[in-house]
């Protein structure tokens, strides 16, 4: 078992260059099946997730080789019809764009239910409708979901949530279809806009990707292409994050800004100081941290990946801080790690009250999930003494070289292997 070992206390300081978006990625990685041309993707983070859905491509006769350090080319002309099955899909959630793609391709998609997934708790029924609405039946049966159209007819779909996920797999499946296709309340993520401008850039007629009506003029066929992705406003977010809370100065570059804006106006409300370049940010703390509430939002909001990073600011500013969490209905499970480090932050459903406090100690905490595990990144390089994270590969799954990144910025941190029937960690850490 891998963990990281970080030694608290470092101000980053330096520069760091952000990578590729991982969730227009996992989008626009299947997008590419709808061309029978080669598609070549520059600016592909190099994350476990990129690696996951590249395998599960593979395995259906799709080439996906890396050119160059940070370009894919796909070529789907060979592709066969498979079934995605458990084996690589449980590792996945963002797997579920299979779906859409396979559905816009073949008019058919058989794709196993992805891992941990209960539809009382990530539900995929907004997903489900829009594909009825084009005309597909679908059925779960044996844990995989087999969804299936003659053919695909664009219609009016108007999602009774807003989602990223639904929005992207109507994308997918619409894009090919007969006639027009409308989606009403669709999600307006920076990572929408890159998925329907890819696909724009193979022939595709979208518009209005980034509003809440999104049109999608239904084409014959679509022609490979050359495209960059976005970078990835999480993880520039993330470094923002940290070098505010280690009182730090960093500039952050290969970013869009307007992307931040959100997250911008927190960190200065709370204490940041920030100048914008045209693609880069200096970030600086400056002063003490000031208690803050925030609800976390569909984009333009304050976005849901960046709540548990912000709760280390909030953890150390003067006074009692309040995250509202709108999006998901548990995702502070980190907080107990969290308070193992010392926070003073009570839960109630979806609503944190955190009471700041001088200093974090380090401990051994389990990274729950991504955004949950550089949170405790974040904590760790604040903290007095060493922190000891385990469960990392949730981290590698979506922040490329982040050793390497926050080791240039000048954090003292490792990763060291230990074995399976290691003492428990927690004596280790004394
Ligand atoms: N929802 C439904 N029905 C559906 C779909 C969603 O009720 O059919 C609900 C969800 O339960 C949730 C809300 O709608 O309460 C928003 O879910 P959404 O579908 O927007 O989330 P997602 O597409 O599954 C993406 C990101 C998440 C990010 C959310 C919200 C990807 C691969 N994942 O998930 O990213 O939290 O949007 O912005 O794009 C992360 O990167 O760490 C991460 C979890």
């Amino acid at each position: 078992m891998d963990r990281f070992v970080i030694k608290g206390k470092n101000k980053l300081k330096g520069e760091v260059t952000i990578s590729g978006a991982k969730n227009a990625a996992v989008a626009i990685i299947p997008a590419a099946i709808l061309s029978d041309d080669v598609c070549r993707i520059e600016n592909i983070p190099n994350i476990s997730d990129v690696s996951l859905i590249a395998r599960i491509l593979n395995e259906m006769n799709v080439s996906v080789k890396m050119v160059n350090k940070t370009t894919l080319e796909i070529n789907s002309r060979n592709m066969i019809e498979k079934p995605a099955t458990y084996d690589l899909i449980r590792h996945m959630r963002a797997s579920y764009y299979l779906l859409g793609a396979l559905l816009g391709k073949f008019s058919r998609a058989v794709v196993s239910l992805p891992g941990g997934c209960d539809f009382g708790v990530r539900p995929i029924d907004q997903h489900l409708k829009g594909f009825e609405g084009l005309g597909a039946s679908y059925k779960l049966e044996g844990g995989m979901i087999h969804v299936e159209a003659e053919c695909l007819k664009g219609s009016n779909i108007y999602l009774d949530v807003v989602s990223v996920g639904a929005t992207i797999n109507i994308m997918l499946a619409a894009v090919k279809a007969i006639g027009v296709t409308i989606i009403e309340n669709a999600a307006k993520e920076p990572h929408v806009v890159d998925l329907a401008n890819f696909l724009n850039s193979m022939g595709a007629d979208i518009r209005g990707a980034g509003t809440d009506v999104i049109k999608i003029y239904g084409v014959e066929r679509l022609k490979g292409t050359t495209y960059s992705i976005i970078p990835d406003q999480i993880e520039a977010g993330t470094y923002m994050a940290a070098a505010v809370a280690t009182g730090g100065d960093v500039l952050i570059k290969n970013i869009i800004p307007k992307h931040l804006e959100a997250i911008k106006a927190k960190l200065e409300e709370i204490g940041a100081e920030i100048e914008e370049f045209d693609e880069a940010v200096r970030v600086r703390r400056c002063g003490h941290l000031k208690r803050s509430n925030i609800k976390t939002m569909p984009h333009p909001g304050f976005p849901t990946d960046m709540q548990p990073q912000i709760s280390i600011l909030l953890s150390l500013a003067e006074g009692t801080s309040i995250i509202n969490e709108s999006v998901w209905d548990n995702r502070f499970r980190y907080i107990d790690e969290l308070k193992r480090m010392g926070a003073k932050i009570s839960v109630d459903g979806k609503v944190a009250v955190i009471e700041g406090i001088n200093e974090m100690v380090g401990a051994s905490v389990r990274a729950t999930d991504l955004r949950a595990g550089a949170a405790l990144i974040i904590a760790g390089l604040v903290a007095k003494g060493n922190t000891y994270i385990e469960d990392i590969d949730h981290i590698e799954r979506g922040y490329e070289n982040i050793l390497e990144k926050l080791t240039a910025l000048g954090a003292d941190i490792k990763k060291e292997h230990v074995q399976k029937d290691a003492p428990p960690l927690l004596v280790q850490a004394l």
